[in-house]
């Protein structure tokens, strides 16, 4: 499989690209770096490890990460989405393992040692990615591919009207990663809120031989009841497995155009908001040489059909 390195705050969804990576054939999952956001760093490494553990998985890193932003204190996590320990309220068998330190140093060496090869998969705020880049100005150029579940283009926020969770979390971090000048792709909320898995989907993975999905089965019964308030139905938004299936592969995005994309580091009512410049040429300005990024907004097929035989695979 393909080498990847995860960047997370494990969480419900973010459970549920842990289960898709560890799953997937064509992934080699070589490190797991935890940052801040759903739950503090800490727990986002324990919730990872159970969970790694409870998959076959003990072999791989986990490193914890940044506890906050780069600059400012954390925010204070989203136990009304994923619960007070992050991950529903499932006690996952504790597997004793500890996470080791840092994840920008993790994800540094693990840059160096697959050189040209790694898939860096983020799922949470940037902080780590962003320090990761300081630490070692060279990692653009050593990984061969970022993939970032984050921010909003045409859809309102999730957080602010205008604002993405994880590019809220840590406005400075984003940006920094945004213009690191690697070949990213952007997997905005504007995707993962049209892909959603339903209650008989939560069935088949209670009912499933596994416990892996069995476990992720039962996290989703909190994500599904946040969810409610937007959907008017218990089900739940896909946004961190859908990254993770692009980053593998399974999943081929149909209209991703290299985009500019600036973020709003205010402080201010745009704070965190991910300035897509969606023109085009429509607008009779010359096209912009210097966009790099990739804006995932369109895919194939329905994401949900593909999850749940990863999942249940
Ligand atoms: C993103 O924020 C987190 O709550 C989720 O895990 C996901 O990564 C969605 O905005
Ligand atoms: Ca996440």
């Amino acid at each position: 499989g393909r080498p990847v390195y995860l960047d997370c705050d494990t969480g419900i969804d973010d459970s549920m690209a842990i289960a898709y990576l560890m799953a997937h054939p064509g992934v080699d999952l070589v490190g797991v770096g935890t940052v801040f956001g759903n739950i503090d760093a800490h727990r986002a490494a324990r919730n990872t490890l159970d969970l790694l553990a409870l998959g076959g998985h003990d072999h791989v890193p986990v490193a914890v990460g940044a506890e906050k932003l780069l600059a400012g204190a954390w925010p204070g996590g989203a136990a009304h989405v994923h619960g007070d320990n992050g991950i529903g309220g499932v006690d996952l068998p504790h597997c004793g393992r500890e996470p080791v330190s840092s994840a920008a140093d993790l994800l540094i060496r693990l840059a160096h040692e697959h050189e040209g090869d790694l898939r860096v998969l983020a799922i949470g705020p940037l902080t780590n990615l962003a320090r990761a880049v300081d630490r070692e100005p060279a990692l653009p150029s050593l990984v061969e591919s970022v993939v970032v579940m984050g921010g909003a283009a045409k859809s309102p926020g999730n957080v602010t009207p205008v604002a993405e969770a994880n590019i809220f979390n840590d406005p400075q971090a984003a940006a920094r990663v945004l213009d690191a000048g690697w070949p990213l792709t952007l997997v905005p909320l504007d995707l993962t809120l049209e892909n959603t898995l339903e209650e008989s989907d939560r069935a088949v993975l209670l009912g499933a031989a596994q416990p892996v999905p069995r476990a992720v089965g039962a996290m989703l019964d909190v994500y599904f009841s946040f969810y409610t308030g937007t959907y008017g139905r218990r089900c739940a938004a896909l946004h961190d497995p859908l990254a993770a299936a692009i980053a593998a592969g399974g999943v081929t995005p149909t209209l991703a155009p290299a985009v500019q994309i600036v973020v709003d580091e205010t402080d201010g009512p745009g704070r965190g908001q991910t300035i897509c410049d969606l023109r085009g040429e429509r607008v009779g300005y010359p096209a912009q040489p210097t966009a790099r990024n990739r804006l995932v907004l369109e895919i194939s097929a329905p994401f949900a059909p593909h999850l749940m035989e990863v999942l249940t695979s």
